[in-house]
């Protein structure tokens, strides 16, 4: 496989800790653009649990006037299929509602939806949008139990652009809770790994003992599509921040070199 590079790997006391960090990141992205730049920075987000406290941070920031919203262009990674912005339980829903400033950002045509129909042609038109804005400067990204990330599932390539993908079965039993009484999706939109692996920084954030798994295969195991999170050592610029729980299965070396 392609040559690895190491992740910076760093282990938070809590989860919690991330916040702040992930917040002078972004406004250091933000700020970076410069007076009269031809694009403004285009920050793509992930949505889940492991970013709740982030959104609601965000949002902070940003009604309390310490980060400029237009000051950046957001997009992020994926979306159930045939959910549109305003649909309860979507990627986009979920983003808006922890983070409302997002909504007006959409308005403006300052943050760019996933397109949720998956039509080839409105998948092309999203990348297309994203390279004509400068490519992804920032890229936040969770992962799963069983190793995804965005719905990049394991045995995914790690050479496709945005693609409709089928979810596996953990991922859905995962997302029950947000759409009971109906059943999860069984389809999603998704940035593939080429489109991931695009970002110019990329910041993996895991938490809790559930990823702890996921996490000592993407960092110790082969880099395969068997853990699609593996991909990332082929990307020189990749940060990951764990919780202790998460850092749990990683072997004795590689922990002690992670603290930092
Ligand atoms: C969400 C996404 C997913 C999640 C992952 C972890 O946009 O792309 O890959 O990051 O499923 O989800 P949580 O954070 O809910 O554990």
């Amino acid at each position: 496989m392609e040559h690895s590079a190491t992740p910076e790997v760093r282990v938070l006391d809590a989860a919690e800790a991330a916040v702040p960090f992930l917040l002078q990141e972004l406004r250091a992205v933000a700020l970076s653009s410069d007076e009269g730049a031809e694009h403004r920075p285009l920050i793509s987000f992930a949505t889940g649990g492991t970013f709740t406290a982030f959104f609601r941070a965000l949002d902070a920031e940003i009604q309390e006037g310490r980060l400029d919203p237009t000051s950046f262009v957001g997009t992020h990674l994926d979306e159930y299929m045939g959910f549109e912005p305003e649909r309860a339980g979507g990627m986009v829903h979920e983003l808006t509602l922890r983070c409302p400033p997002l909504r007006d950002m959409i308005a403006r045509g300052s943050f760019l939806p996933v397109p949720c129909h998956g039509a080839e042609g409105s998948l092309r038109a999203h990348e297309e949008r994203i390279e004509r804005a400068g490519g992804i400067k920032l890229q936040l990204l969770g992962i799963g139990r069983n190793g995804h990330v965005a719905f990049n599932e394991p045995g995914a390539s790690f050479d496709e652009g945005f693609h409709v993908t089928a979810l596996a079965e953990s991922t859905r039993a995962d997302a029950k809770s947000r759409f009971v009484p109906d059943q999860p999706p069984r389809r999603a939109v998704t940035a593939g790994l080429r489109s991931i692996l695009g970002a110019e920084r990329i910041i993996l954030c895991a938490f809790g003992s559930d990823k702890a798994e996921a996490v000592a295969t993407m960092l110790q195991g082969e880099i395969n599509g068997t853990c699609p999170a593996s991909a990332l050592r082929t990307h020189k610029n990749v940060l990951v921040l764990l919780d202790p729980a998460a850092a749990s299965n990683l072997d004795a070396d590689k922990a002690a070199d992670a603290i930092s």
